[in-house]
């Protein structure tokens, strides 16, 4: 995929913000600090358009980045993040949800899971809310660069396994730090903008 254009569009804190020209949306979820930032950044190939850090729990709202006047990626705000009040994470419940639900232009969610761990309890959870919204999904499991390529199916296995992923859920092997996957994802990401 040949980047001409991307561009951070806006923080978005209510539903109102959110763009309205209805060009096809590709959400990101996962844990804080799993590396939803660096997709994006990897995904456009700029170092840092999406903000990363790696003091977890710094994106709060719906980041949108439009691309190649084509499409936005969602950086959604990472989950599970210890220091986060109770009444922020009711919060983040509530907006996540109704976007989930409503979200016209939503076309697919990606789960961001670190190939590393089994995914957390708030990963199962989102992963039930796209089954519950019928909302087309793909697992792409990142920091690929972190474990030796030998570990690799053993821990995909292991990831479908604790979400109880339907079978044919895709799964896209990534690493932002090396571009593992970049095709395959634009591939996945470019059937639904065609579709
Ligand atoms: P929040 O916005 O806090 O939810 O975090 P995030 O999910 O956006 O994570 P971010 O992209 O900021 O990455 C967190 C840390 O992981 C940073 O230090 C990144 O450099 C690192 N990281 C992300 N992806 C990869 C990867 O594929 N490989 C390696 N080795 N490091 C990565
Ligand atoms: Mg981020």
């Amino acid at each position: 995929m040949k980047i001409t254009e991307a561009e951070f569009i806006i923080s978005a804190v209510r539903p109102n913000q959110y763009p309205e020209d209805a060009l096809p949306e590709f959400a990101l979820a996962g844990r804080s600090n799993v590396g939803k930032s660096s997709l994006i950044n990897r995904m456009i190939q700029r170092k840092n358009l999406a903000r990363t850090s790696s003091q977890p729990g710094k994106t709060q709202q719906l980041n949108y980045y439009r691309v190649n006047q084509k499409l936005y990626f969602v950086d959604f705000p990472g989950y599970g993040y210890a220091k986060v009040s109770k009444v922020q994470r009711e919060q983040f419940g509530q907006m996540i949800e109704t976007f989930l639900g409503d979200r016209e232009p939503l076309k697919m969610v990606l789960l961001i899971i670190d190939i590393r761990h089994a995914p957390s309890k708030d990963d199962c959870l989102m992963y039930k809310w796209l089954r519950h919204y019928n909302i087309p999904r793909t697992i792409v499991t990142t920091k690929a660069d972190k474990i030796p390529k030998s570990q690799w199916q053993k821990q995909i296995k292991l990831i479908k396994e604790t979400l109880e992923a339907d079978p044919s859920d895709r799964v896209v092997l990534f690493s932002s730090e090396i571009g593992l996957g970049r095709d395959e994802l634009w591939e996945v990401i470019m059937s639904k903008v065609e579709d």
